[in-house]
């Protein structure tokens, strides 16, 4: 009887052509409605001894099919890797779907670094310092007395116990100063901040500060160093660069710096600069006799204004994706002098 089942069973899983079938096999055979459990349930009628006996053939019956099912089953399942591997194959020689590029630098930033990449050509460092300053620091240290117009509550914004958002980066000059030694060649980019909201002005907007000081600095290495960095800047020669006689408490001489490109009849006022000034080397324990140098501070948004013809100052800070897309400044263009600035 035993025999003729596993000589069933054996021809069932010989024909079994997938997993599928052979689970049926499997049910038929081992699971409830099996005839083996059709069998067992006969055992307890059964005098002990023969119950025993009759016990252990039918668990080693069905042990052998187990085994019968389990090779075939790692057989097919073999079979069925295979099929699919073939089925499922993937084209990697197909080129991947385009996406649009996510996220681009915005304008500002570029153009900050481009800046700084110029400037690193001459050597400069950059300096940070921070965006809330104390009244000495952003103005009184910088030979700004109490009577100058900057210390007007119109350009200002004051902060409680004699703070103030800098107004702009030449406080770094201060920090720097005095906290090392001499000689100094260095840049500070930074936000700064005024009271002040109209087409041209934004309260917060962007400088980058420069400073030069050593034993023999005169206007000639200033005007070299500023008329070089914005020929780089813009990357073309056709550019004009002049000095204008200004003033600014920090500087003596002082002068505002305009340029021309090709061939307008308009000068465009570009930044500040001058020789510093003895009263700011006291300031910071520095003897004007032996050390003396440059500074000069210029506006980032009106040097990418220039740069990529953007008309409107607000623009940079409208956060529009539209707007960032059109300048699409990509996070993998590094500006280098020797590869471009910009793509
Ligand atoms: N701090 C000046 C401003 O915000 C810009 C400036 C002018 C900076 C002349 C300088 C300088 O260092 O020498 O308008």
């Amino acid at each position: 009887m035993f025999q003729s089942i596993i000589t069933e069973a054996k021809k069932k899983i010989l024909l079994s052509n997938n997993s599928n079938e052979l689970q049926q096999v499997k049910v038929e055979f081992l699971g409830k409605q099996s005839s083996f459990n059709q069998e067992m349930k006969k055992i307890s009628n059964l005098a002990p001894e023969e119950r025993k006996l009759l016990g252990q053939q039918i668990n080693q019956v069905k042990e052998q099919i187990q085994i019968l099912i389990e090779e075939k089953q790692s057989l097919l399942e073999e079979k069925e890797q295979l099929e699919r591997f073939v089925k499922e194959k993937l084209d990697l020689t197909i080129p991947s779907i385009p996406t649009t590029r996510a996220g681009s630098i915005h304008p500002i930033t570029q153009a900050m670094e481009e800046l700084i990449q110029v400037f690193s050509k001459f050597g400069f460092v950059i300096k940070e310092g921070p965006n809330i300053e104390s009244d000495w620091y952003n103005f009184t240290a910088l030979n700004i007395d109490e009577n100058h117009p900057a210390r007007q509550m119109h350009d200002t914004f004051y902060l409680k116990g004699g703070h103030v958002l800098r107004t702009h980066t030449s406080p770094i000059q201060i920090r720097t100063m005095l906290n090392e030694k001499p000689p100094f060649r260095f840049i500070a980019p930074g936000r700064t901040y005024r009271s002040d909201s109209d087409m041209t002005h934004t309260p917060m907007f962007h400088q980058i500060e420069g400073m030069v000081i050593d034993k023999n600095i005169h206007f000639g290495h200033l005007k070299y160093v500023i008329t070089e960095f914005i020929k780089d800047f813009f990357e073309q020669t056709n550019i004009e660069v002049q000095f204008r006689p200004s003033f600014f408490p920090f500087t003596e001489p002082s002068a505002e710096v305009d340029i021309r490109m090709n061939g307008s009849d308009k000068w465009l006022e570009v930044l500040g600069c001058g020789m510093v000034h003895p009263h700011v080397l006291k300031n910071v324990n520095i003897d004007p006799d032996i050390y003396q140098g440059f500074a000069f501070g210029l506006g980032i948004e009106r040097f990418a204004m220039l740069k990529y013809g953007i008309k409107d100052l607000r623009q940079f800070f409208e956060g529009d994706l539209r707007w960032l897309k059109h300048y699409n400044f990509s996070a993998f263009d590094i500006p280098t002098l020797a590869g471009g600035l910009t793509k």
